[in-house]
C-alpha cells in the first residue's frame, strides 16, 4: 500500500502531533522521517497531555508498529530521561513497538554544546534554534563525520565518539565556550546509549518496503514545518533538514511512486517560534489576542510563539513543493472571538503585486488582505459542519478556493475529540 505523509505547512506547531494520533488507528506503522528532539508534537485524549519529541505519535495504539527512520537526528538521553520515562508514567514501554533505523544519526552531548556556541556568536543574528544540537548533528551528517544509531553495536564505538568529541572541543576552544559540564552529561548519554540497545535496531528501508509490499498502511509524521525547509524555507532561519514531502523519501527510503495521499495541516491563522521573517506577524493588540487564545508558547522550549494572520502565498508555495492532496485546518476555535479575520492573499513588493514568496522576505515584503467575518461565537461541541456557524463555512470555502484543495477536516479544540470530519476525507 501506498505511503501517506503528514506535514506541517507552516511554521511548524501546526497541531501534527494530534492529528497523526487523530489517525493513527487507520494505520498499521507510523514512521518519523526527519527532525529530532526540536519536534515537540502534543497529544491530548481522555484527560492525558503529553508532549512527544521524537518517538512517533503513533505511540498510543498498541497495534502500530512506531518507526524512527534514517532521516531523523536522535538524542538518546531525551529518548531515555524525558520520552522513556514519561510514556512509561502511562503504562507504555517504548521498547516494545519502537523500530530504530541503524542509519539514524546520533546528537551527542557536545552537538548541544556547539548550538548554542554557534547561536552565540551570531549575536543580533541568531536564528532562535531549540538548542538541541540539531544543525550540529546534520552537519556532522553531511560531513560524514558522524555516529549512526548501528555503530553503538560496534567495537569501536567509543572511539568513534571519542574523535567525535576531540573535533567538537577544538571548535569549541575556537568560541571559548566553556564545556566543563561535558563529563556529567557523558555518564548520561552511555547510560542512554545502553538503553538504546534494547530496541529494534535495523534497516528500517527494509521493514518499510516489506510493509509496502505485504500491503500495510504507513503513515509518515513530519516534523517542524515547510517554510522551516532548509531549500524551501525562510533561509537561514530554518532547521537542517527537509521538512517537505522529499525528506519522506530520503528519511525513510521510499521511492516516490509509493507515495499515496499527502496530508497538509495548517493552523486557521499562523505562528512562528525563533527568529526570521513572517510577512503577516502581527506585533499588535490582534497579535497578542491570537497568543492568548492560542496558547501559544513553545511545546519544547516554552518560548511565546509570534502570531499573525494566515498567509495564502506562503500556504501555495507549500503545497505546491509536496504536492499535498487534502488539508486539515487547525485551531479554528482560537478565531472564535474575532469580529473579523484576515487572510493575506498577495505581497506588495517594490510596488509591485506578487503571489510568489519573494527569494528575500525583507521588511519591504508587504502582505495584502481580504477580510472576512468571523463567527464570533463558540465552536465547542460542534462534530459536524453542517452545525457549523455559516461564518466558519464561508472561510473554508474561501480557503479552498484559493488553496485548490480541499479541506478534509477542521480541528476545533486539542482533544481527539475536537475535530469535524468531512465527507472528503481519507478513505
Ligand atoms: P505540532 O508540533 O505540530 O505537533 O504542534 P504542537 O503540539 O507543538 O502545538 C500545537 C498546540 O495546539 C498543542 O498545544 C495542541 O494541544 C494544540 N492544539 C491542537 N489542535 C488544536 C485545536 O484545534 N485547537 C486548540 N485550541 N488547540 C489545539
Ligand atoms: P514541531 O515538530 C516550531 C524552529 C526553531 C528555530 C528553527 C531552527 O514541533 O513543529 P533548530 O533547533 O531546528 O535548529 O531550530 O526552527 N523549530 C521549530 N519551530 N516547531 C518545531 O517543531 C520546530 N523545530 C525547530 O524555533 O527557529
Ligand atoms: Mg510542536
Amino acid at each position: 500500500m501506498a505511503v501517506d505523509i503528514l506535514l506541517g505547512l507552516q511554521w511548524g506547531d501546526e497541531g501534527k502531533g494530534k492529528i497523526v494520533d487523530y489517525l493513527a488507528g487507520k494505520y498499521n506503522v507510523v514512521a518519523r522521517f526527519q527532525g529530532g528532539p526540536n519536534a515537540g508534537h502534543t497529544l491530548e485524549f481522555d484527560g492525558i497531555k503529553i508532549v512527544l519529541h521524537q518517538v512517533p505519535s503513533g505511540i498510543f495504539h498498541s497495534s502500530i508498529k512506531n518507526v524512527i527512520g534514517n532521516g531523523v537526528v536522535l538524542d538518546p538521553i531525551t529518548l531515555y530521561k524525558k520520552e522513556a520515562k514519561n510514556l512509561l508514567e502511562h503504562g507504555i514501554d517504548i521498547t516494545q513497538n519502537l523500530y530504530i533505523s541503524k542509519r539514524t544519526q546520533i546528537i551527542v552531548p557536545s552537538h548541544r554544546m556547539l548550538d548554542k556556541a554557534y547561536e552565540a556568536s551570531k549575536g543580533e543574528n541568531k536564528i532562535g534554534t531549540t538548542a538541541k544540537g540539531i544543525g550540529p548533528a546534520y552537519q556532522d551528517k553531511i560531513g560524514r563525520t558522524g555516529i549512526r544509531v548501528g555503530d553503538i553495536l560496534m567495537p569501536d564505538f567509543k572511539k568513534k565518539y571519542e574523535e567525535l568529541k576531540a573535533k567538537h572541543k577544538t571548535i569549541l576552544d575556537f568560541y571559548e565556550f566553556d564545556y566543563s559540564g561535558l563529563e556529567e552529561e557523558e555518564t548520561e548519554f552511555f547510560e542512554a546509549i545502553d538503553y538504546l540497545k534494547n530496541f529494534k535496531l535495523i534497516s528500517t528501508e527494509y521493514f518499510i518496503n516489506e510493509a509496502i509490499k505485504k500491503g500495510d498502511s504507513i503513515l509518515a509524521e513530519g516534523a517542524q514545518g515547510s517554510l522551516l525547509d532548509i531549500d524551501y524555507g525562510t533561509y537561514p532561519y530554518v532547521t537542517s533538514s527537509n521538512t517537505t514531502v522529499a525528506g519522506a523519501c530520503t528519511g525513510l527510503g521510499i521511492a516516490p511512486k509509493n507515495i499515496g495521499n499527502v496530508i497538509g495541516i495548517f493552523k486557521a491563522y499562523c505562528t512562528r517560534v525563533g527568529s526570521g521573517p513572517f510577512p503577516t506577524e502581527l506585533k499588535d493588540k490582534t497579535g497578542e489576542e491570537l497568543q492568548v487564545a492560542g496558547n501559544e508558547f513553545g511545546s519544547t522550549t516554552g518560548r511565546p510563539r509570534r502570531c499573525g494572520w494566515i498567509d495564502l502565498p506562503a500556504l501555495k508555495y507549500t503545497i505546491m513543493l509536496s504536492g499535498v492532496t487534502e488539508l486539515w485546518m487547525m485551531k479554528a476555535d482560537v478565531l472564535n472571538d474575532f469580529e473579523e479575520i484576515k487572510a493575506c492573499t498577495s505581497y506588495k513588493v517594490d510596488g509591485e503585486e506578487t503571489g510568489e514568496l519573494p527569494f528575500e522576505l525583507n521588511e519591504g515584503v508587504k502582505p495584502i488582505y481580504d477580510t472576512l467575518k468571523g463567527w464570533n461565537t463558540s465552536l465547542e461541541g460542534i462534530n459536524n459542519l453542517d452545525t457549523a456557524p455559516a461564518e466558519l463555512k464561508e472561510y473554508i470555502k474561501y480557503l479552498e478556493e484559493k488553496l485548490e484543495v480541499p479541506i478534509s477536516a477542521i480541528s476545533v479544540g486539542p482533544d481527539r475529540t475536537e475535530t469535524i470530519l468531512r465527507e472528503t476525507v481519507l478513505a
